[in-house]
């Protein structure tokens, strides 16, 4: 007889994001007439670069001639992708890290699900609270985590984020194994210092224990005193793993490239104490169930990286951190407080009520969706995030349509 991984059954109804379109389909159902501004899950609007456009389109020309056309490419990606992440986005910077640690991917949010898989079933684990849903509910989904009961896992050490720490958690009390990291972060827009970040690889170094840390939104740093990599911090080669992501950077939503970084430095131990390299383990799991993302992509994902395509890219940044500008700006004028929003996409508002009453509120009075954020933990009751991936005219707009609500 067929059994189910009954671990589904403890997770909550719907995923965050899921739940959220269903309301919005039903508000649109119920109101035709209504135009909705979506500020909501964060997708970008602007077109992809020029420059990534023009190697996309070369590339779909190689595919189309028997001579230049490509099969299957490496697993872990193609060298000519993997060498320049390595040099631009880390030596640049004056992170060690080589292009065979540099996985390539369809997304960070599929990596930081699927790289649990090379660890004990019986890891513990902590993660932060608000946290990106995904980081939760992939480890409800490998069974471990207890129940979900008064807001909370069982099993989970929760890293509490709130208004006295300006949501960067404090290190656990208990000794764990696995930490979930993401600056600047998802939901609350908070972004966290090299000696903050440095105390927690401190800390990973003494429990031997590892970093996920996710760093989708670096390319949102403006200011260079802040890491935009965990292995900017020294010692870090050895204990953390780095998630990274074109989606938000260079508009690949739709898309999808991203890349995972697994330094040959980063050890784990099997339960007989011998100690195995966590590159080896990500290499395996990859090349058996993945074969790496489309040449057309890839091209285009490196052209990224070509003068043009870093200024291209370096507009749409600066594009959507005008919307950032204009949003705290704003809700601060409404009197609301919020943090997030400079060197981040992200504003996470205190609304003052509960997370889920603020959200309908906006929907059917004012038409704009946001993310309640209650959706992101516990600790996100009482807050909402708004999104500044939008076209300006749309945040100018939904701006104006929430003043006159409150
Ligand atoms: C978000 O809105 O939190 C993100 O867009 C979700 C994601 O990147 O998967």
């Amino acid at each position: 007889m067929i059994h189910i991984n009954e671990n589904y059954l403890k997770l909550q109804a719907s995923y965050l994001f899921a739940e959220i379109g269903r309301r919005v389909i039903q508000h649109q159902k119920d109101n035709p007439e209504k135009e909705i501004i979506k500020m909501g899950i964060g997708d970008v609007t602007r077109a992809l670069p020029a420059a990534c456009i023009q190697a996309f389109h070369d590339a779909v020309d190689e595919m189309a001639q028997d001579d230049t056309f490509r099969g299957y490419g490496p697993e872990q990606g193609y060298a000519f992708l993997r060498e320049v992440i390595a040099s631009k986005d880390f030596q640049k910077r004056g992170a060690d890290i080589q292009a065979d640690e540099i996985f390539v991917s369809d997304g960070a949010k599929c990596d930081t699900g699927n790289i649990q898989e090379i660890f004990a079933q019986e890891v513990s684990v902590a993660i932060p609270d608000p946290v990106y849903p995904a980081y939760m509910d992939t480890n409800v989904m490998a069974g471990r985590t207890g129940l979900f009961r008064d807001g909370r896992y069982d099993g989970i050490t929760y890293l509490e984020g709130n208004r006295e720490n300006g949501f960067i958690p404090s290190l656990p009390a208990e000794p764990v194994d696995l930490i979930y990291l993401c600056y600047p972060n998802n939901p609350t827009g908070a972004v966290i210092t090299k000696e903050q970040l440095g105390r927690w690889v401190d800390y990973a170094r003494a429990n031997k224990a590892l970093i996920l840390f996710d760093a989708a939104y670096e390319a949102f740093i403006q200011d260079d005193k802040l890491p935009r990599s965990i292995f900017e911090i020294p010692g870090a080669r050895e204990v953390a793993i780095e998630f990274r992501s074109f989606s938000k950077t260079a508009g690949f939503t739709g898309t999808r490239c991203a890349f995972t970084v697994v330094p040959k430095d980063c050890l784990a131990y099997s339960s007989n104490g011998e100690l195995h390299s966590l590159n080896d383990l990500w290499n395996r799991r990859h090349s058996t169930k993945f074969n790496s993302v489309s040449y057309p992509v890839q091209r285009a994902a490196e052209a990224a990286y070509s003068p043009d395509g870093r200024r291209q890219t370096q507009e749409r940044i600066d594009y959507y951190l005008r919307n950032a500008t204009l949003i705290v700006e704003q809700v601060s004028a409404m009197g609301l407080t919020c943090i997030g929003g400079v060197n981040s996409p992200y504003i996470w508002v205190d609304c003052q009520q509960d997370s889920w009453e603020f959200f309908d509120l906006l929907l059917n009075k004012a038409g704009v969706v946001c993310t309640p954020g209650a959706g992101f933990g516990k600790c996100g009751q009482g807050y909402i995030r708004l999104s500044a991936f939008n076209d300006y005219e749309n945040v100018v707009a939904a701006m104006e349509r929430i003043k006159n609500i409150l």
